[in-house]
């Protein structure tokens, strides 16, 4: 896709502003770890790679002008800030604690060498994400038959990385492949980053999509429209539970049902061995406003309770593979995924 995600620039951070796609690209400029982290949150940028790229950014912002035991200090702050955005998402705080492994090597540096090297590897986590995508795309592209038609939730594309994608990526690496390969886009409720984000950027890489709304999703199931599902995470444990988009959980249940593959394409950074399972993964919640508005007109009547969670989690007993990076997991998981992280 050529529009670009997130880009350093001129040291400032660009962003293309993710809820006004796909009527408006509008291309939004931070020059602070603020305004990154105010980003992250209104969901500027979203999707758990693209937090974590933008995080680590955010985080060298933050550090511009800062060396030695100041810099300790304002990184502190910096990282506080910008954990606090959006809780699922371990990529993020992956990013942050890197960044933090950086600095503290790098100490004795003055704080234009500091920020140099802050930013270095800002650049290379964005760059590494894309490599890591793209070896993800072909593990996963084997997967596909030819023809095949994919299921997919959410958005798990380029914009939701630093570019390719992840489940997105597995469908564009079976193209390059030679592969013919169309999409179901779940429309996503409440925040439609199916309708709105996955079937624009499908749609500029001449990639056939239709669009569904989320309770449509059995019907096309039953009726063997789709060859498999494949989706992405915001955070896998080690026994293989997958937290990702409000929907995910549903779709696999009924996957399940009607004997179709269920797949996670999984970046390495977004396994996180330090959650035993689904159980301790902190599900973020959101403004209720997404649920009772739509397009910004509101549909409830005032003063109704809501429940807005912006994950569930699927049990790995669901999941019929996890795509990453170094290649495929399969059941058990907790023994397959320590397996690839142990590899590098
Ligand atoms: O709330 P969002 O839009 O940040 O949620 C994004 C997802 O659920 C994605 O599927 C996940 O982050 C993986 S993106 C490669």
């Amino acid at each position: 896709m050529a529009v670009k995600t997130i880009e350093w620039r001129a040291d400032s951070v660009r962003m293309i502003d993710q809820r006004l796609l796909p009527g408006r690209e509008v291309v939004r400029t931070y020059r602070d770890f603020r305004g990154v982290a105010e980003a992250i949150r209104t969901m500027v940028i979203r999707g758990a790679p693209a937090i974590g790229v933008a995080a680590a950014m955010g985080a060298a912002l933050g550090l511009k002008g800062f060396a030695g035991e100041k810099a300790l200090t304002r990184f502190k702050l910096v990282s506080k800030t910008l954990r606090a955005t959006r809780p699922t998402a371990v990529n993020l705080a992956w990013a942050v604690d890197r960044m933090e492994r950086v600095l503290e090597a790098n100490l004795h540096l003055d704080k234009d060498h500091l920020f140099r090297r802050m930013r270095e590897e800002a650049l290379a986590i964005y760059r590494e994400d894309l490599a890591v995508n793209k070896s993800l795309g072909r593990y996963g592209a084997e997967l596909l038959a030819s023809p095949a038609t994919v299921l997919t939730h959410c958005n798990a594309g380029a914009l939701a990385t630093a570019g390719y994608g992840t489940a997105l990526g597995v469908i564009r690496a079976a193209r390059e492949a030679g592969k013919r390969v169309a999409v179901y886009a779940d429309e996503t409720r409440p925040f439609l980053q199916g309708s709105r984000l996955t079937a624009w950027e499908l749609r500029k890489d001449h990639i056939p999509v239709t669009v569904i709304a989320d309770n449509m999703a059995a019907t096309v199931l039953a009726k063997g429209r789709v060859n498999c599902v494949i989706v992405g995470t915001d955070r896998t444990a080690a026994n293989g539970d997958v937290a990702n988009k409000i929907g995910t959980y549903p779709l696999a249940v009924m996957a399940r049902r009607h004997g179709v593959p269920f797949y996670v394409a999984a970046p390495l950074s977004s396994i996180d061995l330090n959650c035993e399972s689904g159980e301790s993964i902190p599900i973020e919640e959101r403004d209720p406003k997404e649920v009772v508005e739509f397009a910004g007109k509101r549909v409830a009547p005032n003063g109704v309770a809501v429940f807005n969670p912006a994950f569930d989690v699927t049990p790995a007993e669901l999941v019929t593979a996890i795509i990453t990076e170094r290649g495929i997991a399969r059941p058990p998981y907790s023994q397959s995924l320590r397996e690839l992280k142990d590899k590098g």
